[in-house]
Formats: structure tokens, C-alpha cells, sequence
């Protein structure tokens, strides 16, 4: 059969509330047209995000009411690290209370003033967290990754003669390490070949850097190499994984996003010195190298979605739904980040409404109009979050893991259609108020009068 279906069926609900467009546009307004403003029950569908945001499973239920809540040595801690340790390979295992956490003390340890660290594309706590010990974080995407239209398979792949030429003309002592995002979500949920992850690894070696991956999306980037890539798909996609893992020196991962988990994250390394550094100042801001600022509970249910989120079904359904969003808006005239990611589809806003300058936001414009219009949440990724260092005028709907049933799916469609069918009445915002960094959480804006 080709139907493909969500593969699980549902035992507990949360119940959708609706309201109305009028009820909306006062609370657009109470929020300042900042969808980060607006409480969650007034959100029919919530597509902010695809961090935290997922459905668990019963086994996952189950795994908790297991958690050993020991200080130090617990048991949850300890089938956590099998789990991960089979999956990655690598020696040390460092649980953190989320992704970012990884990253501040990787980086801490491993940067300072005067370094740089290039990745294909740094998602922005990344670049944040590299910047804020004086380092600097590059950006080296594939030259053809900037026409949001062309449809290139891994997309997400980093620009290998740049990175040796960057290297070459910096010199090796300014390179504490080189990161690779997978799947690469400022670049659209693209994902990254493994011919890719091969040809930075073979530059890296040369001049005896380590490669680390951004782990966060492993899986859907596995399975996009099993689908796509010659070679790969006699293999399972956790020996995709697998492989993905053993080119690389270590990891940062996130376990709020494929490993269906709502709070967690992992640091990972073969190193024997760094991971001394790292788990004294996990211990300094974190928790004990056992617990790393998680409750027990939580390593069980990281440790059963981390072997959950590997299952082809799953991914087969994943990667499948997302991409049946894109093709039904895109194909209808909504240009998007094309092709389709693993995690989310990315509207080109800039695009699709020309008529609005990118100093008039028109990602976010778009934003307040699907909630306004249909009650769905989204995030602009464009001038509003990255000011003038904005590549692109992008909204990003993200797809929650097991959460929303096609119906839902079909709902949004038809209501971006509804959107794009008007889009020359839609106008531009200004901003009134913002704080000085990350603007996109707290900015107020009103609408620009035609
Ligand atoms: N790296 C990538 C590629 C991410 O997408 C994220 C989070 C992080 C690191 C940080 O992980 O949130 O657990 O601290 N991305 C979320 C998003 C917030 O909406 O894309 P975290």
C-alpha cells in the first residue's frame, strides 16, 4: 500500500481550544504582535518549535516511573549510558539539562579569544555560546544552498573547499575544533551526506582538528542518507547513524529533539582530558556527571527515545508528513526552502510577499497573519531574529514528533492557501519596543499603515 500512515495510535489527549479571529486580533495586540507573547491555550497548533514539544511513549512513561533519583550513580544514569554509548560510540557521556548546556561548556573548555569555529551553519545558542568566550563562529553552507528554490539533495552539506582554505589561511592553531550541524536547521532542516561528513573529516584529520557533530537531529539526518545516498540503504538507520557518529571526535546533542524526550541533552567525547575539564564545570553549574542536571526520570526517557526515534517506520512517517507539507503549499505557489527538511518547512516570506520590505519584517507579518487567520503559531527566522545579518526572510513552521495528526496537517494547508490567496493586503510591522539581545523573544511591533 502507499498510504502512509502515523504509526501509533493515541492514548491521552490534550484538548484544542478554538477561538475566534476577533479574539485573536486582541490578543495579537495584548501581545504586541509577538506570537513568544501569547499564552499556549489560546494556540490551536503550536508549530513554535519541534524542541521539546513531543509526544512520549508509553514506554517512555513506563522508563520514568523507573527513575533511580540517586545523587550520584543512579541507575538511570547508567542504562542512559549504554544506550548512547552503543548509538555514538564514544567514550565519555556527559548528561546536561539541555543542548545549549552542552555547548557552553564544550566551548568553554575548548575556545578563546582570537578562535574560530566553523560549522556548515551554527544555530544561533551555538553561535551565541561560541561567541560569548571571544571566539568567532563561520558559517561555510554550499554557495547553492542560498537560492532557496533550488532543489539540491543535502542541501545542508558544508563548503569543504572553504573550510581547508579558511583553515589554510588562519592556520590550524586558530581552530580549537570544527562542528557539523545535522540536520542543518538554519539552513532550512537540510540534511548532511555522509560523502560530506567523510570530506570534512578527511580535512580535519589533516591538520589534526577534531570534528564534532551538532547531533540534535541524527536521526532524521540518518534516515535522509539511507533514502538518498548510494550505498547506505542495506543498512538500518541506526547504522547510518552509527557511521555518521564514528567519523566524528565527540558530540553536543539535545535530547528535546530526536530522542522524543521534553527536557535533556548530551555532551559526548573521546577524550580523555577534555571530558575531566568538562565534567568538573558540569559539576560547577549542572549537577554530578550522573544526573548532569536532570532528574532521573528524565535519562530513562532519553534513553528509550534514543532507541524509539531510530525506528524506520517512524522516520519513514517523519520525514514523509513534513515533506507532505511542503509539496502541498509549495506546489499550490508558496515558495518554500525548498526541498522539504526533516523537521520543519521553511516559507520563503521574502518571496511570497515582495511587496513588503525586509526592514517591514515580512516574516513576521506573515506570522501574525496564520495566527490571526487560523490559530496556528510559527516563528519568523529572518530580519526580526538576525537583523541585518539575515539571509533570508524565512517563517518556520516546525513539526512537534508524534503530536499532530495529518488532519492537522490538512488544516494548515488549507489555511496557509487561505493566506497566500489575499497576500498583497497583508502590510508590514515596526517595531516599538526591543531589548538588546536575541530582540525575537520580547520586541513589540505595531502594524505599518498603508
Ligand atoms: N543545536 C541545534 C541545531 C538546535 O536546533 C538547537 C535548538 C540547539 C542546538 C540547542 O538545543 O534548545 O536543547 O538548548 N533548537 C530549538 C529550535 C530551540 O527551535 O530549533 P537546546
Amino acid at each position: 500500500m502507499k498510504t502512509i500512515i502515523e504509526p501509533f495510535r493515541i492514548k491521552s489527549v490534550e484538548p484544542l481550544r478554538k477561538t475566534t479571529p476577533a479574539e485573536r486580533e486582541k490578543l495579537l495586540q495584548q501581545a504586541g504582535y509577538n506570537l513568544f507573547g501569547l499564552r499556549a491555550a489560546d494556540i490551536l497548533i503550536d508549530l513554535l518549535t519541534d524542541s521539546g514539544t513531543s509526544a512520549m511513549s508509553t514506554n517512555q512513561w513506563a522508563a520514568m516511573m523507573r527513575g533511580d533519583e540517586s545523587y550520584a550513580g543512579s541507575e538511570s544514569f547508567f542504562r542512559l549510558k549504554t544506550v548512547a554509548e552503543e548509538l555514538t560510540g564514544f567514550k565519555h557521556i556527559i548528561p546536561t539539562h539541555q543542548g545549549r548546556a552542552a555547548e557552553r561548556i564544550l566551548f568553554t573548555v575548548m575556545c578563546k579569544p582570537g578562535h574560530i569555529v566553523p560549522s556548515n551553519t551554527h544555530f544561533d545558542t551555538t553561535r551565541a555560546n561560541i561567541e560569548f568566550t571571544g571566539a568567532k563562529a563561520v558559517d561555510l553552507p554550499l554557495p547553492e544552498a542560498a537560492d532557496t528554490q533550488a532543489k539540491i539533495p543535502f542541501k545542508g552539506n558544508m563548503d569543504v573547499a572553504a573550510l581547508d582554505k579558511l583553515i589554510e589561511t588562519e592556520g590550524v592553531e586558530k581552530i580549537p575544533l570544527v562542528m557539523l550541524t545535522v540536520t542543518n536547521n538554519s539552513g532550512g532542516g537540510q540534511p548532511v551526506s555522509m560523502a560530506n561528513i567523510r570530506a570534512v573529516r578527511a580535512v580535519t584529520q589533516k591538520y589534526g582538528i577534531p570534528l564534532y557533530l551538532d547531533a540534535c537531529r541524527f536521526a532524521e539526518n540518518a534516515y535522509f542518507v539511507w533514502r538518498d545516498e548510494p550505498g547506505y540503504h542495506r543498512l538500518t538507520p541506526k547504522q547510518v547513524a552509527q557511521a555518521m557518529f564514528s567519523y566524528a571526535d565527540g558530540c553536543t546533542f539535545s535530547a528535546k529533539k530526536d530522542a522524543f524526550a521534553n527536557i535533556g541533552g548530551l555532551l559526548c567525547t573521546n577524550d580523555d582530558l577534555l571530558a575531566e575539564q568538562e565534567t568538573n564545570l558540569l559539576i560547577l553549574t549542572e549537577g554530578f556527571p550522573t544526573y548532569g542536571g536532570l532528574a532521573g526520570r528524565d535519562l530513562d526517557a532519553i534513553a528509550v527515545g534514543l532507541e524509539e526515534i531510530l525506528d524506520p517506520d517512524y522516520l519513514e512517517y517523519r520525514i514523509a508528513s513534513t515533506k507532505y507539507l511542503g509539496r502541498h503549499i509549495a506546489d499550490h505557489g508558496v515558495p518554500i526552502v525548498e526541498p522539504p527538511g526533516g523537521h520543519a518547512i521553511y516559507i520563503d516570506a521574502g518571496r511570497m510577499l515582495p511587496h513588503i520590505s525586509k526592514h517591514e519584517f515580512p516574516g513576521q507579518s506573515l506570522a501574525v497573519e496564520l495566527y490571526r487567520h487560523a490559530g496556528v503559531r510559527s516563528v519568523e527566522i529572518g530580519s526580526v531574529m538576525f537583523g541585518e545579518h539575515a539571509r533570508h526572510e524565512l517563517l518556520r513552521l516546525a513539526i512537534p514528533r508524534r503530536v499532530y495528526t495529518q488532519s492537522h496537517i490538512d488544516y494548515l494547508v488549507e489555511a496557509i492557501l487561505e493566506v497566500n490567496a489575499r497576500k498583497e493586503k497583508l502590510r508590514g510591522f515596526r517595531i516599538v519596543s526591543e531589548p538588546k539581545f536575541l530582540r525575537h523573544f520580547s520586541a513589540t511591533f505595531e502594524p505599518v499603515q498603508s
